[in-house]
């Protein structure tokens, strides 16, 4: 059976960044309830002229140099965003146009910021099928654009940012085993209305959701450990979408993990949807946390409500 492998990351963030201070000035908060509420600090916000595309090519480069692979060989994009440029074309075409990738198939999807682990899903069941050999996978947000910066409950959390990986195709086992779910009957518990002038913004019941996400998570780390016949002791490091960190607190806790095993850039990034896992991952990839042959698992929830997980050996 073909299998497939993480050939290499890379990740990109814009290079303004916002803040708790710079939202003491604009809503009525505090750095420390930002901090102790959500382990927030600061995210990255991309430039007017930068787009949700721009910044999925920066780290698809970085993670096709990392790989040591030829942009030819790539035969699929798959970019998870919530964010694109226009309505079409996707972001996955302009970014084989910016990074020259020719011909090869490219598409979108949207699980909002289960993306990733959504597009990890679909990327190694094409290899597994034989369809294709190479592929990039990104989650790219500017979640800025769709922030309403007068809602102080909301437009502390989210941060702009992009990550990559190439999945490649390999006789050695990577990715052990993708789990992901949706259901729909969430649906306005955390949403983007659409709204007559346009002004489509993050409307989200902060409280439920959280109870919501820390409950699924919890059934997501069982659901996959069982699906291997895996104990808890067997993962190396939680690679999380970075939403809270007390959400990634309680994941760890379940999984009997110290916080230390745990990839965290919430501080840092605050929660740029379908790219927090890859830039996570690239994060400690690149500092030398997460090394060749550890098991990680990643897992996310988000809008919709979808969820997921995926258990890979890097
Ligand atoms: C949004 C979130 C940080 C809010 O934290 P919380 O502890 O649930 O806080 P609450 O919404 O219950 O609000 C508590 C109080 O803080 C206030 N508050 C909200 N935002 C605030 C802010 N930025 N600064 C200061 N006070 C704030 C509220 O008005 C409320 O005041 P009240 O008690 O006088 O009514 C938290 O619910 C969360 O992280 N939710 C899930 C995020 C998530 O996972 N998102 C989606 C998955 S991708």
């Amino acid at each position: 059976m073909t299998h497939s492998r993480i050939a290499g990351t890379g990740s990109y963030l814009p290079t303004k960044i916002l803040s708790n201070k710079d939202l003491e000035t604009m809503v009525d908060t505090t750095d420390e309830w930002i901090f102790t509420r959500t382990g927030i600090r600061e995210r990255h916000i991309a430039a007017p002229d930068e787009l949700t595309s721009d910044l999925a090519t920066a780290a698809a480069k970085n993670a096709i140099e990392s790989a040591g692979i030829n942009v030819d060989e790539i035969d699929l994009i798959i970019v998870a965003t919530t964010t694109p440029d226009k309505i079409f074309p996707s972001v996955a075409t302009m970014v084989q146009k910016k990074i020259g990738a020719s011909n090869c198939p490219a598409f979108d999807i949207q699980a909002v910021c289960s993306g990733f682990v959504y597009g990890i899903s679909i990327a190694s069941n094409f290899i597994k099928a034989g369809a294709s050999k190479c592929v990039l996978v990104i989650g790219a947000d500017t979640f800025s654009r769709i922030t309403d910066y007068t809602d102080r409950s909301n437009c502390i959390l989210w941060g702009d940012g992009a990550g990559a990986i190439i999945l490649q195709a390999s006789q050695e086992q990577g990715v052990i085993s993708t789990h992901i779910h949706a259901d729909g009957n969430f649906e306005t518990m955390l949403h983007v209305p659409r709204k007559d002038n346009g002004t489509d913004t993050v409307m989200m019941e902060g409280s439920a959701v959280f109870r919501m996400a820390v409950n699924t998570l919890d059934q997501i780390v069982d659901e996959t450990l069982a699906a291997n016949n895996m104990q808890k002791s067997d993962i190396d490091w939680l690679v999380p979408h970075q939403a809270n960190v007390r959400i990634l607190q309680a994941t760890a806790k379940k999984l009997d993990m110290s916080m230390d095993k745990v990839v965290v850039t919430v501080d840092k990034h605050g929660n740029t949807s379908a790219a927090s896992i890859p830039l996570a991952l690239d994060t400690a990839v690149r500092d030398g946390r997460i090394k060749r042959g550890e098991v990680l698992l990643m897992e996310a929830f988000g809008g919709g409500f979808t969820w997921g997980s995926a258990l890979v050996r890097y």
